[in-house]
């Protein structure tokens, strides 16, 4: 069997990373590289040449599956090409800024019948799979509530990120979508939402325009909430998640890193990425540091940290997997479809609304649906 000709949109930071893995991979090659700052730099490393435009990617006969890595704004374009040259495509988070946008992607990717993966990340943690398989064996009985805490505090930095303004990135909700997917993927489609805050602690030319403090409330139906806070205001960096069900709980911890479970005869402890090499990695990390880890700048040569390699690892061989063939694994199917992706997004733009409006929304009124329907 002929390897599996990878092109990669985007470059820098993370674009680079998820090329390099691809390349260490069995079965693997990156072919093409298109960025306008930095292709050159990494088609160079991996042997690959650099495409001048995302059409001339997606049309080169090598190229069986695309890699979108550009900064927020720039996914929907190159997943739209890449769909109608029917490439397969793996597209990094927050998949677009909008509701709209997904539909459209996932239109695209659905009429071409490729696979389109979302990278959530966070859905490849050992950790949070052990979790979610504890959930579904019935250890912590009904589901409750959910709590996902991701805040820092943002410094002045030399040059104001992409990242950290509204219209590249989406703004703070948008670029952090990883805790609202995972709550999600575990409560299921928030019925309706409630968001609160603003921009409070970092206004002026030393920073962007995105929000730096955000409470948002989840109500899924069936007695069952979630709250997740998220911000760089915050000068007590906290990063877990806390799962509450009727016989027991699980916390997953970021932060002293690792995943605890608290159930009725049980109490144990389990590592969060694949080693506590890994999880240790990753405490003393955010033990030397109190920033808000979004910011990093387009420099292709800085390498994510061991915990981040291991997840991208999981992810992308999963993703590679399936274009050698393996069999598709159920756990993952709402994120090679685009469906998780999109359910994030359109409750972002739920949340969105509510705050603007100062009123509770119903993710309905977003995708124009019936009411969503909790589990419960
Ligand atoms: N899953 C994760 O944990 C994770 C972590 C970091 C970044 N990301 C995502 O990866 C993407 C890239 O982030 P990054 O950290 O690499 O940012 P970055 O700024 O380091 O890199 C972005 C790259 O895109 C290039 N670029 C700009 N416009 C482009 C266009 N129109 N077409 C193609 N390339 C273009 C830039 O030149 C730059 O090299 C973002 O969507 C980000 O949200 C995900």
């Amino acid at each position: 069997m002929a390897a599996t000709g990878y092109g990669i949109v985007g470059a820098g930071y993370f674009g680079a990373a998820l090329a390099r893995a691809l390349a260490a991979m069995a079965g693997a090659r990156v072919v093409a590289v298109h960025d306008p700052r930095h292709a050159a730099r990494l088609a160079g490393a991996l042997g690959a040449r650099v495409a001048d435009t995302v059409e001339d990617l997606c049309a080169a006969a090598d190229v069986d599956a695309v890699v979108v890595a550009s900064p927020n704004w720039a996914h929907v374009e190159p997943v739209i090409a890449a769909a109608r040259a029917r490439r397969h495509i793996f597209c990094e988070k927050p998949i677009a800024l909008s509701y709209p946008d997904c539909l459209r992607m996932v239109e695209a990717a659905r009429a071409a019948g490729v696979t389109f993966m979302a990278g959530h990340v966070m859905n490849f943690m050992d950790g949070v799979r052990r979790a979610k398989a504890l959930i579904a064996e019935g250890v912590l009985g009904e589901l409750l509530f959910c709590r996902a805490v991701r805040t820092g505090w943002e410094a002045p930095q030399a040059e104001v990120s992409w990242k950290k303004k509204r219209a590249l990135s989406g703004g703070h909700l948008y670029h952090h979508i990883h805790e609202l997917d995972l709550v999600q993927s575990i409560m299921g489609p928030a019925v309706t939402v409630t968001m609160a805050g603003g921009n409070v602690a970092h206004r002026g030319p030393d920073f962007g325009d995105e929000d730096d403090l955000l409470l948002l409330m989840l109500e899924f139906g069936g007695d069952r909430f979630a709250t997740l806070e998220y911000g760089s205001a915050f000068r007590w960096p906290e990063h877990h998640m806390l799962i509450e069900g009727t016989l027991g709980a699980i916390r997953i911890d970021l932060q002293d890193v690792g995943v605890e479970l608290r159930a009725p005869g049980r109490r144990e402890r389990f590592p969060l990425h694949r080693s506590p090499e890994e999880d240790a990695d990753r405490t003393a990390i955010y033990r030397a540091s109190t920033t808000d880890g979004a910011v990093m700048y387009g420099n292709p040569s800085l390498e994510p940290p061991l915990w981040l390699r291991g997840i991208i690892e999981h992810e992308l061989g999963y993703f590679h997997g399936l274009m050698r063939g393996a069999a598709p694994l159920a756990e993952f199917a709402a994120l090679t479809d685009g469906s998780a992706a999109t359910a994030a997004i359109a409750t972002a733009d739920a949340l969105t609304r509510s705050m603007a409006e100062g009123r509770k929304v119903r993710v309905a009124e977003v995708t124009g649906g019936p009411p969503a329907r909790g589990r419960g």
